[in-house]
């Protein structure tokens, strides 16, 4: 116990846990026994998947050199497909779920940790107390057992941890520390498409983490800079894909279907290919788009899923090519002072706010030609569900703000328990629009639990175009990046299920800080 106590305090660096216990912040315990025992099932089997899922600590290579302590969740097959569970890479990455359309799942979650934990299917459109709410904590040493049908689209969503205390949340230490996993979704219609699978379907997980000397994570330090950064958000000094650094992959010349996830607590990337390929983007959080979209470069927030569609046709044995991050223009991200009178949080540190250095993040070596005539089709989906709005759909507005000291807002408020004001209530079935109103001088990855929506409109202050030359708004969404002196509307609706569920910053910092709050759907 003693050694597990020591990787507790490893991971996320000795200064970050006990600057955030120094602050006062919350470790987890025995505060919600009942409600934690109110998430088991009762869902009525058979089960098609039935799954146990661990998270616990392990020590796992990722540079050269001594394995680092992690955080991380390994699985279980009770039943289901052999296809059901497989590795992500070597590393600390959770394993990729797959599931199909209509099966009826169950998993048990056991937590390993010394620490409360939660695990949320982002993206997913499941029952309240299936979606890993901090209100029902999963206590060290203990399971819960929840289950779900899959309803949802065809699409590449993810799990992840999602506690939050009275005190402020540990999604972003615990996710850093390792805990993290991707979940695909296929059904019929989109088998029927034939796109690339098998050994040319890659899964990419993009986040990145600072080392110490001797390859301990770290996350935010006890520095005077920690302050800034949890403001910020926490970026890492590396770029890791599927856990590992320097990604490499070996390809022939067809074509291949990329599926990126970006998991990283704040940093956003803008994919781009070297060599100046366009990107064909052919799918978003919610599953394929209606045709593909080809950009110069694609925009990733945090918690954003991307599909990409690339053909190596045009290249030789030998060569290589790369998926890059390019660098922002730093300039557009200056405006107008945003905190009254600028200063030392002007300019410059709103540049800052992305991630505004050229990354290489895989780089694929071309090793074989294979000739492969399949196009990409013109069409790729037929079934994007819309959100039917009208010229009276009613609009709810969300202003993300900040109060010094205290970190971001949402219209004023900030994480307060399960607990919902009057204008977080919605009704079952119907369909609103959602302003979420940039009052900041950062980008926020604003994220809605338990379903897809559509992005119905960006409205800026000047030219954006620079910006927005990567944001893919069409198709369906449950994280929208929304930019300084931007508001953004989205229409969705409520379906399926009363009770409650959140919405939040997807930047980890930002919502364990309380950029976090529920809704309530009411019959
Ligand atoms: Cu991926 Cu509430 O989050
Ligand atoms: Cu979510
Ligand atoms: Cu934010």
């Amino acid at each position: 116990d003693l050694q597990r106590r020591s990787v507790l305090r490893r991971i996320g660096g000795v200064a970050a846990l006990s600057t955030l216990a120094a602050a006062g912040v919350w470790f987890g315990g025995g505060r919600s026994r009942s409600l934690a025992a109110s998430a088991s099932t009762t869902m009525e089997g058979p089960f098609d998947v039935d799954l146990r899922l661990r998270a616990h600590p392990a020590k796992v290579p990722i540079l050269p050199g001594v394995p680092s302590d992690v955080w991380r969740y390994t699985a279980e097959r009770v039943a289901g497909p052999n296809e059901t569970l497989t590795p992500v890479g070597e590393s600390y990455a959770g394993p990729l779920i797959r599931l199909h359309r209509g099966q009826r799942v169950r998993v048990r979650i056991d937590n390993g940790l010394l620490e409360d934990t939660t695990v949320h299917w982002h993206g997913l459109h499941v029952p309240p107390n299936v979606d890993g709410q901090p209100r029902l904590p999963i206590e060290p040493g203990t399971s819960t057992t929840v289950a779900f049908d899959v309803v949802d689209r065809a699409g590449l969503y993810w799990y992840h941890p999602h506690p939050h205390g009275p005190d402020g949340g540990r999604v972003g230490p615990q996710s850093y520390a390792g805990l993290a996993g991707p979940l695909i979704i296929s059904d019929d219609t989109e088998r029927a498409l034939g796109l690339p699978d098998g050994e040319r379907e890659l899964v990419l997980i993009l986040q990145d983490r600072t080392f110490t000397d001797d390859n301990a994570l770290q996350y935010i330090g006890s520095d005077m800079g920690a302050m800034m950064t949890r403001m910020r958000g926490f970026r890492g000094e590396q770029v890791l894909v599927n856990g590992h650094p320097d990604a490499r992959r070996e390809v022939s010349t067809q074509s291949y279907r990329l599926r990126l996830l970006n998991g990283s607590n704040s940093r956003i990337y803008k994919l781009a290919w070297s060599g100046g390929r366009a990107v064909t983007v052919i799918g978003t959080d919610g599953g394929l788009l209606a045709e593909p979209e080809r950009r110069r470069s694609v925009t990733l927030a945090p918690a954003q899923r991307v599909d990409l569609w690339v053909d190596f046709g045009d290249t030789e044995p030998g060569d290589s090519v790369q998926l890059v991050s390019e660098a922002y223009q730093l300039e557009m991200m200056g405006g107008r002072e945003m905190m009254g009178g600028g200063g030392m949080m002007g300019r410059g540190m709103m540049g800052d706010m992305m991630g505004s250095e050229r990354l290489t993040l895989v780089t694929f070596d071309i090793v074989a030609r294979v000739n492969d005539s399949r196009a990409l089709p013109e069409r790729l989906a037929e079934d994007l569900p819309t959100s039917p709005v009208q010229a009276d759909t009613p609009v709810r507005r969300f202003e993300l703000g900040m109060r010094m000291m205290q970190g971001f807002t949402i219209n004023g408020r900030r994480m307060e328990g399960a607990t919902v004001a009057d204008d977080e209530i919605v009704r079952l079935g119907e369909t609103e629009i959602w302003e979420f109103v940039n009052n900041t001088m950062m980008p926020h990855p604003m994220h809605v639990h338990g379903l897809q929506f559509q992005v119905q409109e960006r409205i800026s202050a000047g030219d954006r175009t620079d910006l927005h030359d990567g944001i893919i708004d069409a198709g369906l969404h449950d994280t929208v990046l929304v930019f300084p002196e931007e508001r953004v509307r989205i229409a969705l609706t409520f379906k399926s299920f009363e009770g409650l569920y959140m919405y939040h910053c997807h930047n980890m910092e930002h919502e364990d800080a309380g950029m976090m709050r529920y809704y309530k759907v009411v019959a």
